[in-house]
């Protein structure tokens, strides 16, 4: 892209010719892939990440996150192009410090900034003139700004003169193999000119489009929004779905229909409610800064409200199943299929289904549950691990709810087998058996 040549020419060249090092900082579901991608195109990259055991693991070339190829990683480990770290004392030999840490959310459901302000601290103290620090962690508009750049300033060098700060929000859809960190859209905001211009040259190098904003803040907003589109849309199916219940629809059906209008409308599905780290946290990043404005977000609460009922809502639904066959909740066996958040995922984080299991064993019911990539989890006092998904799992329990829909399942086997079934995700659709939609 054309952009005013205002940058020094030593990062930039760095950059171009392979010489600049990465660190990348924090080796998660965002971290590891990213440093990878990097590798691949020839960089070095240190990666920085507090956990010793992940930071271990990288240095043997052992993956443990689902979207990133075994071998990739073996080979950059291998050719010597990605080292970690558990701490930052080779910062001031990086020229590029991507930021990946969580964003959490406290009790309060306020942001939790403990891990970007942290990082941001540990490299002001080593921060040196020429590197460029970019922000991917999801946050409300003005982290860059109001948070990491005066830490960052207290180093005694400036922004724009000595080192460049931008916001370049990850993207990444776990699990999704055709849109992947090098091919998706990557939006850019730096908090002045040179900071976007040094962040454009270093995403350009890997990522296949670039698209720069005018500031930190709207690439921060930008991401938000994106997430809170999500949150709101599949609140509105969700929503939807209680009313089908009480009209006594399918709402499968009627979002089929109404999907085949081919403008003005998107897909979205309904569920047992959202989960992950973004869906359910990012947009009260965005309610809590609109809150310091005197500005509500009325939708983002109102989605919240919807989303965080579904759990409840399929654990209600599962009792009038079984009443309908007689049986009560608490003294029922329940076989649920799936702990991940989403389809062909690992991760179990605020995850919706673990919230169902709960629900129920606090129900009195006895659950056990399958889930091909999550062998087992423990929250919030429930701790559980994965049985395997057999006809004599199936048949013993008095009801099987489909929670999370992954593909390596054999639904022709679950639908042909269980005594009765509550599927939240249509995955048993036109598959005959004892099926209740959710
Ligand atoms: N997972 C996703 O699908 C996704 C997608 C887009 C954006 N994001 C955002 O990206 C950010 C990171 O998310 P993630 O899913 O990769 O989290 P993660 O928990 O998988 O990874 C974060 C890593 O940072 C490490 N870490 C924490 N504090 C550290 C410190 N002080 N120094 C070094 N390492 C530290 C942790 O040990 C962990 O390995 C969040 O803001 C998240 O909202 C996530």
């Amino acid at each position: 892209m054309a952009q005013p040549q205002v940058l020094g020419p030593s990062l930039r060249d760095k950059i171009k010719n392979r010489t600049a090092l990465v660190g990348v900082v924090g080796l998660g579901y965002v971290g590891l892939p990213f440093a990878v991608e990097k590798a691949k195109v020839g960089f070095r990259v240190v990666g920085i990440e507090q956990n010793p055991e992940r930071a271990a693991k990288v240095n043997r070339g052992q993956n443990y996150i689902g979207d990133v190829k075994d071998e990739e990683l073996t080979e950059a480990v291998s050719s010597g192009l990605i080292v970690a770290e558990t701490g930052f004392d080779r910062v001031p030999e990086l020229d590029v410090i991507v930021v990946c840490v969580p964003t959490p959310l406290n009790e309060n459901l306020a942001p939790d900034l403990q891990y970007v302000e942290g990082v941001t601290r540990e490299i002001a103290a080593r921060l040196r003139p020429g590197q460029l620090v970019s922000l991917e962690s999801t946050t409300y508009p003005g982290t860059c700004e109001e948070v990491m750049l005066p830490i960052l300033e207290s180093s005694g060098l400036k922004v724009e003169e000595d080192f460049f700060l931008a916001h370049s929000p990850e993207r990444v859809d776990p699990g999704n193999r055709r849109y992947t960190t090098k091919n998706t859209h990557k939006v850019v905001g730096g908090v002045g000119p040179k900071s976007l211009e040094a962040a454009v040259a270093f995403y350009d190098e890997t990522i296949l489009n670039v698209v720069p904003v005018s500031s930190a803040k709207a690439a921060e907003l930008t991401k938000v929004f994106e997430n809170t589109f999500r949150a709101v849309n599949i609140a509105l199916v969700n929503e939807l779905t209680l009313l089908c219940d009480r009209m006594g629809l399918n709402v499968w059906e009627v979002l089929e229909a109404a999907y085949t209008k081919p403008f003005g409308i998107m897909p979205f599905y309904p569920g047992p409610g959202v989960g992950g780290h973004c869906i359910p946290l990012d947009p009260h990043y965005l309610e809590w800064k609109a809150r310091e404005l005197n500005f509500t977000t009325r939708f983002i609460g109102l989605a919240g409200e919807i989303n965080r009922r579904m759990p409840e809502f399929v654990v209600e639904k599962a009792a009038r199943c079984l009443n309908g066959a007689g049986l009560a909740l608490s003294r029922s066996r329940i076989f649920a299929l799936g702990a991940a958040y989403k389809r062909d995922i690992d991760d179990w984080r605020e995850s919706p289904a673990v919230a169902v299991m709960r629900l129920l064993v606090e129900q009195g019911a006895k659950v056990s549950y399958h889930d091909p990539h999550v062998p087992s989890f423990s929250e919030h006092g429930l701790s559980l691990t994965s049985s395997s998904l057999t006809p004599e799992a199936l048949e013993a329990a008095d009801l099987v709810v489909v929670l999370t829909d992954h593909t390596a399942v054999d639904y022709g086997l679950v639908a042909g087998t269980a005594r009765l079934a509550l599927d939240t995700r249509n995955a048993l659709k036109g598959l005959g058996g004892n099926v209740v939609a959710l």
